[in-house]
């Protein structure tokens, strides 16, 4: 159901999707698998959404710090390889790093149109808000839905430029990554751009830190998934009966990320009519962050069209903002 609201002149929400009733569809299917999972993109209820910003604070979680130096340095290179442009973004979040772009095209006289897809409305919103009040000539046409549905509504442009920053590819198994590069070609126009900030692999010892913060932040997110099914499903989750678990797994080249029980115990979700079981030690599955190889995710993005233009990293090589062009499809496959 599509739902159109307006806060003011520059900014326009529009609500594609209804993910309300998937998460409880979700959530009823995930916790009756006997492996139990939830999808990564339920973490952003707005609770979430701001413990993820404070994530992106914290001295081990170096993703985000890492990415913003990256752009800071080659915001103006960026631009100027792209020209004038539609920024659209996946997970726009707080588009804090977003504005690096924006400021870069404010200087160079070009018009600002800005497309963030977010699945927290609020946040959206806010975000907005905030934007509109700091660049006077912005026009924002948001999207409050998953990237999905977001892709497939995406408004007409000259020129695009689709940001896909922080390393959130790497919630997607290798699976869902080429459905999502399918879906993205699908919404694109040959000359579009493409611009994707990945996580690259490396030690554990720096990787395990990032996802077991000393202060908690991690675990409290992590939790927070819980406090959400309490919250809108009506569920009676212990929080203190699941503690946070966070590994890299060295095959799959992967941060996996765990509720853990700590005890045998019965949850009852009462709107979806359910009893959950858990055994001592059994885990919910909340997410797998993966790490990338550079070489292998051009490798992948090619058969889609999209064709490889420039790329930035850091002094450690830790993180890498890769550059793309779709060009259209060069062999059938997508
Ligand atoms: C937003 C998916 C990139 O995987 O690093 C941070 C989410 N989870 N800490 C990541 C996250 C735990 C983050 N992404």
């Amino acid at each position: 159901m599509n739902s159109m609201h307006s806060s003011n002149g520059r900014v326009r929400i529009l609500v594609p999707f209804e993910i309300r009733s998937r998460f409880r569809e979700d959530v009823a299917t995930g916790l009756s698998r006997p492996q139990k999972s939830i999808a990564p993109k339920y973490f952003y209820d707005h609770a979430g959404s701001l413990l993820f910003e404070q994530i992106c604070q914290l001295p081990e979680y170096y993703l985000t710090r890492t990415e913003t130096t990256i752009l800071t340095e080659h915001a103006a290179d960026i631009i100027e390889a792209v020209g004038e442009c539609t920024i659209v973004e996946l997970g726009s979040g707080s588009s804090v790093k977003t504005r690096l772009l924006l400021t870069e095209c404010q200087r160079s006289g070009y018009q600002l149109r800005y497309v963030p897809i977010d699945i927290s409305e609020s946040m959206l919103r806010e975000t907005a808000a905030n934007l509109v009040a700091d660049y006077p000539l912005l026009q924002i046409e948001a999207l409050a839905t998953d990237y999905e549905n977001g892709l497939a509504a995406l408004p007409p442009a000259q020129r695009r430029l689709v940001l896909f920053l922080g390393s959130n590819l790497g919630n997607f198994t290798a699976s869902e990554q080429d459905q999502l590069f399918s879906s993205l070609a699908a919404s694109l126009q040959p000359g579009d751009y493409f611009l994707l900030g990945l996580d690259l692999r490396k030690s554990a010892t720096i990787l395990e830190p990032a996802y077991n913060d000393a202060a908690g932040v991690t675990a409290a997110f992590n939790r927070n998934l819980l406090q959400r099914i309490n919250r809108e499903l009506g569920a009676d989750f212990d929080l203190a009966a699941f503690a946070h678990l966070a590994f890299y797994n060295q095959k799959l080249g992967q941060i996996e990320m765990h509720l853990q029980s700590t005890g045998t115990q019965e949850v009852a979700i009462a709107d979806l009519d359910l009893r959950v079981p858990f055994q001592v030690g059994e885990t919910i599955h909340t997410e797998i962050s993966r790490k990338f190889d550079a070489a292998e995710t051009r490798a992948h993005l090619q058969p889609y069209g999209f064709q490889h233009r420039a790329r930035w990293t850091d002094a450690h090589g830790w993180f890498l903002v890769s550059l793309f062009q779709f060009i259209g499809v060069t062999n059938g496959q997508a």
